[in-house]
């Protein structure tokens, strides 16, 4: 069985090992990737993949403690990064007494909070009362409607300074890591290297620390959209389609149950 990992082990690798960061949602998934993973997500991505929506920002904190929980049951040596959903870190009290929640009824090891430097004042209020934090800059999907889209980050040079100014200030804050999220791969380099703690990609090229993808699109379960920058590892779609057919035929045809699955 796998080690798990810890605040100060996941700071460690910067600079020597890339991490491995999945997401996932339920106990049974947890339990298939925890032997691959340095840290699991439950990432607020579960409102898209899992409950059917067209983005994140409808995911409730009562949605992501109930994942959270199964995640944890199914991993439990497993490092467990809770996302904190759209509207509960409006302000430090909010953002503390919903994060105080998460790790009281959850065994998350930390929350996960999107912003740059405006929320630096949140992640510093929740790293000095003891909620471990791991930042997300660059796109943010909370911000989706606001912005009109899914945009890539880091296209100008005015976009790069203030990536790397938000880097600094989520470190400066006390977060552990960080995830940068649609950022173009010379310009996450570029931050990975302006800050001392591990800077964890999706959609920001090979040169950061580490790397995080969403399980269902990494294996090829999620087909409603495929951005870029997955990569996926296996067609589940058509492997769970198939095998369910197959059952479909066999009852159809009175193959199965066949002798060995009959008492
Ligand atoms: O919600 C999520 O799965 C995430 C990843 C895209 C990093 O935040």
């Amino acid at each position: 069985m796998r080690k798990k990992s810890t605040i100060s082990s996941i700071k460690k690798s910067k600079g020597s090992q890339a991490l491995v960061m999945i997401t996932a949602y339920d106990a049974l998934f947890a339990s298939l990737l925890s032997d691959s993973a340095d840290m699991i997500l439950v990432g607020d991505s579960l409102n898209m993949s899992f409950a059917g929506k067209s983005d994140t920002i409808s995911a409730t904190l009562e949605q992501m403690i109930y994942h959270t929980n199964a995640v944890c049951a199914g991993a439990p040596n497993s490092f467990v990064v809770c996302d904190m959903p759209f509207g509960t870190y409006t302000d430090e009290e909010k953002a503390l007494i919903n994060s105080i929640k998460v790790f009281q009824e959850t065994k998350a090891d930390c929350v996960k909070i999107e912003g740059g430097a405006d929320k630096a004042h949140i992640v510093k209020h929740l790293t000095s009362n003891a909620i471990a934090v791991c930042g997300h800059i660059g796109l943010l999907p909370q911000s989706v409607r606001s912005e009109g889209g899914y945009m890539v980050k880091g296209k100008t040079a005015d976009e790069k300074t203030a990536l790397i100014e938000d880097a600094k200030a989520i470190e400066a804050a006390g977060a552990f890591c960080m995830v940068i999220e649609g950022v173009k791969a010379d310009v996450a380099k570029s931050i990975a290297e302006s800050v001392s703690i591990p800077v964890i990609g999706i959609g920001a090229g090979v040169d950061v620390d580490g790397q995080v993808l969403v399980f269902s699109d990494m294996l090829g379960l999620f087909e409603e959209f495929t951005p870029k920058f997955v990569k996926k590892y296996m067609d589940g779609a058509s492997l769970v389609r198939n095998a369910v057919q197959k059952y479909a035929d066999e009852v159809q045809q009175r193959e199965f149950p066949s002798e060995i699955h009959t008492y």
